[in-house]
């Protein structure tokens, strides 16, 4: 198969980085433009960019020109990595021209003709896009974009438990890494030693997204009704570098058995994965029975980064259940999230 050519819109950033580590080598893509500031543009990639992943800087993606965030890049789609003030205007300028926009940014999540992404949980949503397309004359440019980094976790281990047993009202509390915050992020006089109880417009996200990408299609298929869910987050900033740990207590319409909750979250099936999107992942949901996991350190990487680690269910002495997931917030919760929106897109005949 012919790759087909992607650009990156915040190239050099936390998220713009895992782009480039994931897409190099990857068997449909193939990065062929990345943009950046003003700053940036014009400088080769390496000079442009402090590397901060473990392994190299690919070679060939050192060398390339880092372009301004505009039409005119070599490419068919574009992934997103910008700062959500300007992702806003510079995505549908980008839809305009004629570019498939895959967003990590949070500008058009809510946006009712856009569909919010996770393959695994509403794929049928995808039909918003030629709605989208018609409502904003974009031709075949589309914006497509995927959850807040700790939206993707909660939202993968609740669909089961929804679909089995009617989630009803749900507390969360998360320990999220710093790396969710860019680069540099919180200062390290600020984290080390550090937990900090506030992270801006987060808990916001965490209430709206989950009723989005677990609501349906409404009759007309114009619009998504959101799933009538209550969510009541606390986010917090920890000093690990990635992967977001959150404790979940869940309502549920129905009473399962722990059990049978372990059951729903093992069965888990994945679209992505039966599709042979080589992004995904089986299982999606890896359930460990240690008392003391899922860690940060241990867990954060299971499925390659794209799997979510559930661990400690039990009973709730409050509501249900509650037990304890690990996701990993550049790739799972960023970079892979947005690939996968794409490979599924892929899958589907949707782009190429
Ligand atoms: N980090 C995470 O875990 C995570 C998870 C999910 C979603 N997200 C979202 O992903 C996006 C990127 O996050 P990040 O953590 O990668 O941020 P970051 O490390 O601060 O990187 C920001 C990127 O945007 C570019 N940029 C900044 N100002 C720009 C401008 N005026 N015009 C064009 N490009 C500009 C920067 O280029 P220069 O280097 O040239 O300044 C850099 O490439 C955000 O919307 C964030 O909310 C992040």
């Amino acid at each position: 198969m012919k790759r087909i050519r992607v650009g990156i819109l915040g190239a050099t950033g936390a998220v713009g980085q895992r782009f480039i580590a994931l897409l190099t080598d990857h068997p449909w893509f193939e990065i062929t433009a990345l943009a950046a500031s003003e700053r940036s543009a014009g400088l080769p990639y390496r000079e442009a960019c402090t590397w901060r992943l473990t392994a190299d800087c690919p070679p060939a993606v050192a060398e390339m020109i880092v372009q301004p965030c505009q039409p005119g890049l070599d490419c068919e789609i574009v992934f997103s990595a910008l700062p959500g003030e300007m992702a806003r205007e510079v995505e549908e300028e980008m839809a305009a021209a004629g570019y498939g926009v895959l967003s990590n940014a949070s500008a058009h999540r809510m946006d009712p003709d856009v569909p919010l992404l996770i393959p695994e949980v509403n794929p049928d949503h995808l039909r918003l896009v030629p709605i989208q397309q018609r409502r904003r004359g974009w031709g075949k440019g589309f914006i497509v974009t995927d959850p807040n980094c700790s939206t993707v976790g909660l939202t993968l281990a609740l669909k089961p438990l929804h679909d089995a047993f009617g989630v009803r009202r749900v507390i969360v509390t998360t320990m999220q890494a710093l790396s969710g915050a860019g680069y540099p992020g919180v200062p390290s006089l600020d984290s080390l030693d550090n937990v900090i109880p506030y992270i801006r417009g987060e808990e916001e996200k965490m209430i709206q997204e989950p009723r989005k990408l677990l609501g349906t299609l409404a009759a007309d298929g114009e619009s998504v009704l959101p799933a009538e869910i209550a969510i009541s987050p606390a986010c917090n900033r920890v000093s690990t570098r990635d992967g977001h740990m959150e404790t979940v207590s869940v309502e549920l319409v129905h009473k399962p058995s722990i059990a049978e909750v372990i059951e729903a979250f093992r069965h888990f099936e994945s679209l992505p994965y039966k599709l042979g999107c080589p992004s995904a992942v089986e299982p999606t949901l890896i359930v460990r029975e240690e008392p003391d996991r899922p860690q940060t350190v241990r867990d954060r990487d299971a499925g390659r980064g794209m799997a979510v680690t559930i661990g400690r269910v039990r009973p709730c002495e409050v509501f249900d259940i509650k037990f304890v997931l690990l996701s990993h917030n550049t790739i799972r919760g960023a970079a892979g999230g947005a690939i996968l929106n794409a490979e599924l897109m892929v899958a589907q005949g949707m782009i190429g």
